[in-house]
């Protein structure tokens, strides 16, 4: 993009202060940052002016969830059906990793946290553990997608090779980029990280899908005839992973996407629930969660709303590529973002300064037709890490891996 067209798409985003220091940069970051004005989505900063109103919800019903008891009378069928498509090579694992991980509060990659006490055991490892047990299972491997972010693919991709991919044959690993976002302050003006750079932040893990279409992955899918795809975080370092019984139930009930949920903990835990909304599979997240959602019941007696998604979903391949062209909706959060002040000098602000602009792998659910929530044990399956310590952190993580002989 020349100078005149970046100029102009600035103009149109009311974002001209990018080209502040414009004439003062050499000809090298002259051409990154008229590059990067080219392939940034300036759109979305608009969307701050009407945060409230930009995500307006239908109407939610409680959905019908498969829960252990159901699973269990029905396990060897759904684990063999599950195994046989393992086996074939229809199924694949996505590793969403390309988030920042902030409130752990390391600069590395989460992945490559050390939660060992005795040993090395980092996030990753525990994950191609979790794993290797179906392959050995199923004895043949399964592909795994990892998604990275620009600020994160150099350490990731490093880390990964100089572990040996933790004993995974890395013929079966593929690594993408997720885009990124402009970052901004509470007006909706990106703030620049370098003079010759605006401040972005990875755009949410909902774009994986289009990501994989990007840089050719889903070609590859396709031509290796994986048909359903298996979306996990990095966080959750004891969920399982291509589980038989999980990919079996997904394809005996002839459902476009399976999700892993839980039990809540408590009525206002904070994760999403599973849900329909306008009679479409759809997640309420715990912030919009009412008192009369809360204290909802079924016809049973329980808590309508009572299951909480746990960012472990199998996708039919096929029909992710029919809603790949809608779009998700926007989430604005606010966060701390790195940025230079009006004298161009740099700020690592302590608290909160401006928005992020994400799409979420959630709001994936409610452009599927059909969607089987599928119960799992909590404490066996549910080790999310997303602080230091508290509530789902590196301690609570700790615990619940030595209760099911996990050795750290
Ligand atoms: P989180 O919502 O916990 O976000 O991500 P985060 O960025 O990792 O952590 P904080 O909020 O900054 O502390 C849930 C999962 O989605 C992935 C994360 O890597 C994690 O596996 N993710 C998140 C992405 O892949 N890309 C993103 O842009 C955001």
């Amino acid at each position: 993009m020349g100078y005149q067209e970046a100029y102009s798409k600035l103009e149109k985003y009311g974002q001209l202060h990018v080209l502040k220091y414009y004439d003062d940069l050499s000809g090298y970051e002259k051409e990154a940052l008229l590059e990067q004005i080219a392939n940034t989505d300036l759109e979305v900063l608009s969307q701050c002016q009407h945060k409230a109103e930009l995500n307006p919800r239908g109407e939610i019903t409680p959905i019908q969830v498969m829960q252990l008891s159901k699973i269990e009378e029905k396990r060897d069928e759904y684990v063999k059906i599950g195994l046989d498509a393992i086996k074939a090579g229809k199924v694949g694992a996505v590793l969403l990793a390309g988030g920042m991980g902030t409130r752990l509060g390391s600069d590395a990659p989460k992945g490559v946290y050390n939660i060992g006490l005795t040993k090395d055991v980092f996030i990753f490892q525990r994950l191609i553990e979790n794993l290797m047990d179906v392959v050995r299972q199923a004895d043949a491997w399964i592909p795994l997608y990892v998604m990275t972010s620009d600020k994160n693919h150099e350490a990731t991709t490093t880390f990964f090779k100089e572990k040996d991919y933790f004993g995974y044959n890395p013929d079966y690993v593929t690594f993408f980029m997720q885009d990124m976002a402009p970052a901004s302050d509470y007006d909706g003006k990106v703030y620049m990280e370098e003079k010759w750079k605006m401040s972005t932040s990875p755009n949410g893990n909902g774009g994986w899908f289009l990501s994989m279409m990007k840089w050719g992955v889903v070609d590859k899918i396709k031509e290796a005839g994986v048909e359903w795809l298996n979306v996990f975080a990095v966080d959750n370092v004891l969920q399982r992973i291509a589980d038989p019984c999980f990919v079996g139930a997904t394809i005996a009930t002839d459902s476009a996407v399976g999700a892993k949920v839980v039990k809540k903990s408590a009525p206002d835990e904070k994760v999403g629930a599973i849900c329909l909304e306008d009679g479409r599979p759809s997640i309420v997240e715990y912030y919009e969660m009412t008192e009369e959602l809360m204290n909802a019941t079924d016809e049973q007696g329980e808590p309508a709303y009572n299951f909480g998604v746990i960012l472990n979903y199998l996708f039919r391949e096929k029909d992710l590529e029919e809603i790949a062209a809608r779009k998700l909706p926007l989430h604005i959060v606010e966060k701390k973002i790195p940025h230079l002040d009006e004298n161009g000098m740099p700020v690592k602000p302590e608290s909160p300064n401006g928005y992020k602009f994400e799409q979420l792998v959630l709001d994936m659910i409610h452009e599927l037709d059909s969607c089987l929530p599928y119960e799992v044990v909590r404490n066996h399956e549910f080790a999310p890490i997303k602080n230091k310590t508290g509530i789902d952190s590196v301690e609570s993580a700790r615990k619940l891996c030595e209760e099911n002989g996990i050795e750290l």
